[in-house]
């Protein structure tokens, strides 16, 4: 690693004393997927995923890219091992590639693609760093689509417990947590309603069928997972997004922040927690609602140890239920999310109080950033203030009642970041693409020293 020694300033007392009172055992991380790191697309055996397919149809990346390289993970995770070492990482969080261990995502697995993951936890272990799984980062194996209709249908289902039973069954004695999906909303959402994401359709009937499948898929991998005796702790991943009203006085605007948090929120959360779908939106859904059978929502409803909550920003809508430009007082990521760090306290003291969940994790938070590097260094002090105002949100929430127990910065590395493509940067690290050299930004040197300064405080 080229590590650049310029640290940035000291950070005030009242941030080290609100992170001094984040519990002893409390978890530091980092965050990464296959699809956006791995590379390797075509290689030892792997199967086409959904993702492949997406990026060599032209005009779906908005820079034309794919993922058959992207970050070399797949031959370079010993050193990035070494990258999160030298952070000082408690955890690390990734996905497996379910087409690389399962190439048709049914019947033979792929011996070359276990023997990865094998590797990789291995070198985790051995650095002092607890792998955190997840099983569905939105790589559907080609071959499901093809042959079933991918997510559309309910057959997906136990082939999707099958693997998840053989995930636990080889690896959950090392592997601390695994998560059954990383953002379902997206899943569907973006890649059945909006066309952003694989497989691009553009039907909300479907986006909402698909949304009841995969949670499906949640509850029958929980079961197949506990079937195996799995040490691992077992949960699942939501994004959540806060809706706020436009004009918090406008009958119509209140609704439509409404009607957004119950397609984001509680459209997961209800039918996890509480084994039933929102009222008010299968009503507004009308036609477009799911067809539910008996029994899918009791599947659905299963313990979990943990939630993992992805947050990033919050939503603004105005009665039109039209999303409009928020106030931006701390300003906006590259991405052109705000970044409003206070709804992150109020969001988690609001989960806590109304569906008394399991620990909660943060397991995805961070900021796209338009960085370069200025004389070997990345200047990022807005990435270092993002991250600062989180955790300070969080220690917050905590203080108050959450219960939250780690949190994982999106992401380690500059990465593949989807239909943008590799033009939107959120690693700790950057990435130069051409030669895949590793270079620590300045927030990770931040980020280091707060974890150490936190571990010396105990
Ligand atoms: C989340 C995804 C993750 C990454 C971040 C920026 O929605 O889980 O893969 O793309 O957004």
């Amino acid at each position: 690693m080229n590590a650049n020694d310029a640290t940035p300033a000291a950070d005030t007392a009242t941030f080290r004393s609100l992170i001094q009172s984040l519990p002893a055992d409390f978890q530091w991380g980092s965050a990464t997927s296959a699809a956006q790191i791995e590379g390797a697309g075509r290689e030892d055996g792997k199967g086409e995923s959904i993702w492949d397919r997406f990026c060599a149809q032209p005009g779906r990346i908005k820079d034309g890219s794919n993922i058959d390289v992207a970050c070399d993970h797949y031959r370079r995770y010993p050193e990035d091992v070494k990258l999160m070492r030298w952070l000082g990482l408690d955890a690390y969080r990734f996905s497996f590639s379910w087409p690389r261990v399962q190439p048709l995502g049914r019947g033979g697995w792929n011996e070359a693609g276990f023997d990865f993951y094998d590797r990789l936890i291995d070198e985790l272990l051995q650095a002092g760093i607890k792998p955190n799984a997840t099983l569905y980062h939105w790589d559907l194996p080609q071959a499901l689509d093809d042959s079933i209709g991918g997510l559309l249908s309910r057959e997906v289902v136990p082939l999707f417990a099958d693997y998840a039973g053989e995930i636990a069954r080889r690896f959950g004695d090392r592997l601390a947590t695994i998560a059954t999906l990383n953002e379902p909303w997206c899943s569907a959402t973006l890649g059945y309603e909006t066309a952003q994401f694989a497989p691009g359709h553009t039907n909300r009937a479907e986006a909402y069928q698909v949304s009841h499948h995969l949670l499906m898929m949640h509850g029958a991998a929980m079961q197949a997972m506990r079937a195996v005796g799995s040490k691992a702790q077992l949960g699942i991943v939501l994004n959540h997004t806060p809706s706020f009203p436009a004009d918090p006085l406008s009958e119509a605007d209140r609704r439509a922040a409404r009607i957004d948090d119950g397609t984001n929120v509680r459209w997961y959360m209800d039918p996890v927690f509480r084994g039933q779908y929102p009222a008010d939106i299968v009503e507004y859904l009308g036609a477009d609602a799911p067809r539910v059978q008996d029994g899918d929502l009791a599947l659905i409803q299963q313990p979990l140890d943990f939630l993992g909550i992805n947050f990033y920003t919050r939503s603004v809508l105005n009665g039109r239920q039209q999303f409009v430009t928020p106030p931006g007082e701390l300003g906006f990521t590259d991405m052109g999310w705000e970044i409003y760090p206070q709804a992150l306290t109020q969001h988690l003291l609001r989960i806590t109080r109304e569906y008394t969940p399991p620990p909660l994790v943060i397991t995805e938070n961070g900021m796209a950033n338009a960085d370069s590097i200025v004389d070997g260094r990345v200047p990022d002090a807005a990435r270092i203030a993002y991250l600062r105002g989180h955790l300070e949100a969080l220690a917050q929430a905590v203080a108050l009642g959450a219960d939250v127990r780690g949190y994982f910065y999106w992401s380690l590395l500059d990465n593949f970041e989807w239909n943008s493509g590799y033009q939107k940067r959120f690693g700790l690290f950057h990435v130069d693409y051409a030669t895949q050299q590793r270079l620590a930004k300045d927030s990770a040197h931040w980020y280091r020293d707060a974890i150490a300064a936190f571990k010396a405080g105990r």
